[in-house]
């Protein structure tokens, strides 16, 4: 059984089918269909809905996270121990919401159709700013499109609703609901059936490796992503998954003196603050991943996972020398993240086996890292090609260099023949000319609808160019923004 609070009221659900999404849970199973789809793809976000977990902080406080999620993209059993609040409940004896008030004012809706996953939006960013900040509206909203208002009314709602804000339902219900979910919080594996379909959601890294020997046949659930686009994009059906995204212990981001331990479970939006601080570069191509939605939602285990040629990360950890801890029963082996991609979707990665962390080396002095991704769009898009560069620079000379892209190959790869000409080679144009040429030996890119295979050759070589005359201008600011 699974339990979760359907904004106040309790849900207890067993015989439910584990490929059942959020979205069609709300709008089939309990009529209440102001959610709607657009795309079902995590593009528009007319799906959004607000997920609240409990959550401690560091004065030891305990409260509720809002966050913002594409609904069409998550499975139910994810709620498991959370609160999710719709459109519905927003309104609250007989009044609109601010956030509603705010659009009505505005002028942000003409037709409707998107709505309601702009008013949720706009809800999760009252709940988490308190000053209106054009910065954090923008990306509360890049996953939100609407084809008929124009967004500039929308903007002012966003405005008008986190200006000022006032105590609503929400925070005046507070305590109770976080008694309401402290007494279904999970304590045990918990689990979705439905004939021979079943999602299990264990708590522990120890359960789940149990639960994976016992089912090797299953789909490890994290985000969903990516996994839940085989449901409603492919029309396929998922018989067994484990759902690891109540595992603690793999939600957790650890410090040390030389290293990040990363969980492999944790959110995407969870890592930004981490990982900007060590490589400011890795902050901001987090904020070009996708929609806030997706972060939230998101995980860098699944972007590992995935294994797909396009992800964003790999090639940034690959750069900097990361290693993934692979967890299977009891047995543990840290491989480098480089080794991990064997071939088109194919890794390193054995039967029952999953990635527990990611240990990401810290930020040293003598280290030049920069990243780059070239998109169509700058909000909410796929890379074309993604590029990571980390040099050791000691008195104009290269010492270390690792180059690593994505969008280049059947896989995230280092750039070896481009490393072996920057290799303890002055740092100087005539260097990084050969080191361009270098990168034609390194890769054959593919032409696809992203890119031709001329124009992604082309732009890796700009980039790496690009980082040579940032790097000589540190005043130029234009880095991972660049889009096609
Ligand atoms: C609209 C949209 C925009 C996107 N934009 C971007 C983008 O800009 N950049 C980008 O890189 N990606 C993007 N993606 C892809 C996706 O969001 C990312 O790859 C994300 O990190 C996947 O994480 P997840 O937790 O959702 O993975 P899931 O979908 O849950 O899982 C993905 C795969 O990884 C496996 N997996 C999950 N956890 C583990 C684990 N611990 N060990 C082993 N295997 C595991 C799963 O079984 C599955 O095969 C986008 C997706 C959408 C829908
Ligand atoms: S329906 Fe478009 S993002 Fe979910
Ligand atoms: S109001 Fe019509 S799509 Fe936004």
């Amino acid at each position: 059984m699974i339990q979760f609070l359907l904004n106040q009221e309790l849900r207890s659900e067993h015989a439910l089918d584990p490929n059942l999404t959020v979205l069609n849970y709300l709008r089939e199973h309990v009529g209440k269909p102001g959610t709607k789809e657009g795309c079902a793809s995590g593009d528009c976000g007319a799906c959004t809905v607000v997920v609240g977990e409990l959550q401690t902080d560091a004065a030891g406080r305990e409260h509720i996270r809002y966050r913002s999620l594409n609904s069409c993209l998550t499975f139910v059993s994810s709620l498991h121990g959370k609160q999710l609040i719709s459109v519905e409940d927003l309104k609250h004896q007989g009044e609109l919401h601010s956030v509603q008030k705010a659009m009505v004012e505005c002028h942000g809706s003409q037709c409707g159709f998107c709505t309601p996953g702009f008013v949720m939006s706009l809800f999760a960013l009252q709940k988490n700013s308190d000053a209106p900040d054009q910065h954090k509206a923008h990306e509360a909203l890049a996953g939100n499109l609407c084809r008929c208002t124009g967004y500039r009314p929308i903007l002012q709602a966003a405005e008008q609703s986190c200006c000022g804000k006032q105590p609503d339902q929400f925070d005046a219900r507070e305590a109770e609901t976080i008694a309401r979910l402290k007494a279904i919080a999970p304590t045990d594996i918990g689990e979705l059936n439905s004939g021979d379909k079943r999602c299990l959601v264990p708590l522990t890294v120890a359960d789940l490796a149990d639960l994976y020997d016992a089912y090797p046949q299953a789909r490890l659930l994290a985000g969903g992503t990516d996994l839940a686009l085989e449901v409603t994009q492919f029309h396929r059906t998922l018989p067994v998954m484990i759902y690891v995204g109540n595992v603690a212990e793999m939600k957790r981001i650890e410090r040390f003196d030389d290293r990040l331990e990363i969980g492999a479970a944790t959110a995407l939006s969870d890592c930004y603050a981490a990982l900007k601080a060590e490589y400011p570069d890795f902050g901001e191509l987090l904020q070009r991943f996708a929609s806030l939605q997706i972060r939230n939602q998101g995980t860098l285990g699944g972007n590992i996972g995935n294994a797909s040629p396009i992800g964003d990360s790999p090639p940034l950890l690959i750069a900097l020398d990361a290693q993934i801890v692979l967890c299977k029963g009891e047995t543990r082996r840290t491989i480098a993240l480089e080794d991990y991609f064997i071939d088109y979707r194919v890794t390193a990665r054995q039967e029952s086996e999953f990635i527990e962390k990611i240990i990401v080396p810290r930020a040293s002095a003598e280290q030049s890292f920069r990243a780059y991704k070239v998109s169509k769009r700058l909000d909410d898009d796929i890379s074309a090609v993604c590029a990571a560069f980390n040099l050791r620079l000691e008195n104009g000379v290269i010492g270390d260099a690792r180059v690593a892209f994505g969008g280049m190959a059947a896989i995230p790869k280092r750039a070896s023949a481009c490393e072996a000409v920057l290799r303890n080679a002055p740092f100087d144009n005539a260097t990084v000319e050969r080191a361009c040429a270098a990168l034609a030996e390194d890769f054959t890119p593919l032409s696809d609808f992203r890119a031709s295979k001329e124009y992604r050759l082309l732009s890796a070589q700009n980039l790496l160019r690009k980082y040579f005359i940032e790097l000589q201008t540190p005043h130029i600011e234009t880095r991972v923004t660049d889009y096609v």
